[in-house]
């Protein structure tokens, strides 16, 4: 057996259709050339029959990103089979991956179809799913919890039909790893055909297991792992790439067992799929939090300047954090900034860093010094900005204690079709004031739910990043801005979230009506 595990990556199928992680087609395509940096092994692009949107987004990526395998979903039926097979054609290497569920509550309640009903579904989906590419993965939906001789039953007569790939979903994040692994050398064993399909775990994080499933399915013979940047994913999320892939390789003495990826750009990834979902890290997560590689306590420093092992697993380096954090300032050049984003795990096109560079030297004018940190976030609001409609042209705050006066907001917007807007506007606190600007310019209602501002670096002058979460017709979205200004921060990322509408409007007015079959999953 290889000891190769391929790594599939579902962040832009089952991560993005998770609620508060979606994304638009740009974004989509931006994070699928940061998995490929990665060096993931297949990237499973979306669900093509999903919308307008998703088949889209899927054809682009599998015209644009070469070197890796670009993949979609597709339900064992026709419709789904043609759509994800037309949008997969562009790739240069593609993988189409068709599921059916196999336990008995979603034969009985769900699907009410028999067993036998089942595997012909499943049979007849591969075939027609070979029509469009000879690499066809197939997937028993809630596999964990379906018969085992019937598991076995349907395995084989998917590999009969010609799928190379069999994966076994923990749908519900059910399994235990004991359990998971008795499963994998039970198939891996005892199926016909068994040695001419690769087999894949799946695991939800429902119970936290999912890292630890993925990995005891790779002792029981799985030689597949299916998982999503910071763990997203339906529910508790999915199998965490960067926890599996550098539990593989600071335990290769353990497992033995090697995957293709670039661990120096996991941060670069990471906290490029934070900023453009809005989704921050916690501190605490592991391998990407902020906390992951920190040394607070005494007795830990101490240990850490006598020799780094003591407290220390693995090297901040091997994720792509720099330790050195050179400092950049306002002398320095085009060059300088290109070598440390190279060095942050960031590759920039050249209009990318020309638009960077003009950033930095205005953040440079502000501020002495501008640390990595400074750096990531300018990239990374280059990443999740410019996708209009709306950007801040100026925006004046006046606040204070002074008599009874009310905080004051004057916010001028530009539209991308030539309009310039502005207000002025009174409110209880300044942040208030602004958004209620902001919602009088564009003309939306959104109500801010929470926000939190926190900056990235240390220092009276440092870059702040904002977060913030508001709810607008029963929807929840999440926003993210940078700036030197806390405030000015905040109101960008408000406007990265009326952006966020706009553009879905535009999209749903084109016919892409949101994940119509996610419930489905
Ligand atoms: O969790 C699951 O069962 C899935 C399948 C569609 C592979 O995501
Ligand atoms: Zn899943």
């Amino acid at each position: 057996m290889t000891n190769k595990i391929k790594i599939f990556d579902t962040t832009l199928r089952d991560g993005e259709q998770a609620p508060g992680f979606s994304m638009d087609g740009g974004q989509k395509l931006r994070m699928a050339r940061a998995l490929s940096e990665l060096g993931v092994d297949i990237i499973e692009a979306g669900f093509a029959v999903a919308s307008p949107g998703d088949f889209e987004a899927v054809q682009t990526i599998a015209r644009e990103i070469t070197g890796t395998t670009i993949c979609s979903l597709a339900r064992c039926n026709p419709g789904d089979i043609r759509a994800a097979g037309d949008a997969i054609a562009p790739a240069k290497k593609s993988r189409l991956h068709v599921f059916i569920a196999t336990s008995p509550l979603h034969r009985e309640y769900k699907l009410k179809m028999s067993k036998d009903q089942v595997i012909e579904k499943a049979v007849a989906g591969i075939t027609l799913a070979l029509e469009y590419t000879d690499n066809v993965e197939f997937s028993c939906e809630d596999a964990i919890r379906t018969e085992r001789d019937y598991l076995k039953t349907v395995v084989e007569a998917a590999i009969a039909a010609g799928a190379t790939t069999i994966n076994i979903p923990d749908t519900v994040g059910y399994t235990t790893p004991e359990e998971i692994t008795d499963l994998f050398r039970f198939l891996t064993t005892e199926v016909d055909g068994a040695a001419g399909a690769v087999f894949s775990a799946h695991c939800h994080d429902d119970l936290g297991l999912a890292v630890a499933n993925s990995l005891a399915a790779v002792r029981g013979g799985a030689r597949q792992i299916e998982c999503a940047l910071n763990g997203i994913g339906e529910r508790a999320g999915n199998c965490a790439l960067e926890e599996v892939a550098m539990a593989l390789r600071t335990r290769n003495d353990f497992y033995g067992l090697d995957t293709g990826i670039n661990t120096q750009k996991i941060s670069m990834a990471s906290k490029m799929l934070a900023s453009i979902t809005g989704n921050p890290l916690a501190r605490n997560k592991a391998i990407v939090g902020a906390n992951a590689f920190a040394h607070e306590s005494g007795i830990h420093q101490h240990g850490m300047l006598a020799n780094r092992e003591t407290y220390e697993i693995m090297k901040p380096e091997d994720i792509g954090l720099e330790p050195d954090n050179l400092v950049l300032g306002k002398h320095s050049g085009r060059a300088a900034l290109k070598h440390r984003a190279e060095k942050l795990g960031f590759t920039l096109s050249d209009n990318q860093l020309q638009s960077v560079f003009v950033d930095f030297k205005t953040l440079a004018d502000k501020k002495k010094e501008v640390f990595d940190a400074d750096v990531e976030a300018l990239i990374l609001g280059e990443a999740i900005g410019g996708a209009g409609p709306w950007e801040i042209d100026s925006l004046y705050v006046s606040a204070g204690s002074q008599g009874n006066e009310n905080p004051e907001a004057t916010v001028c917007l530009n539209h991308e079709d030539g309009r310039t807007i502005g207000t002025s506007l009174k409110a209880g606190g300044p942040v208030n004031a602004v958004l209620l600007a902001m919602n009088k310019l564009t003309g939306h209602n959104l109500h801010l739910d929470s926000f939190s501002a926190r900056s990235v670096t240390e220092g009276e002058d440092a870059m702040a990043e904002a977060d913030i979460r508001v709810s607008a017709n029963g929807e929840s979205y999440n926003g993210r801005g940078t700036s030197t200004d806390t405030i000015l921060a905040t109101a960008r990322a408000y406007l990265d979230v009326i952006n966020r509408i706009e553009r879905r409007a535009k999209r749903v007015g084109k016919g892409d009506s949101q994940h119509p079959i996610a419930a489905q999953h």
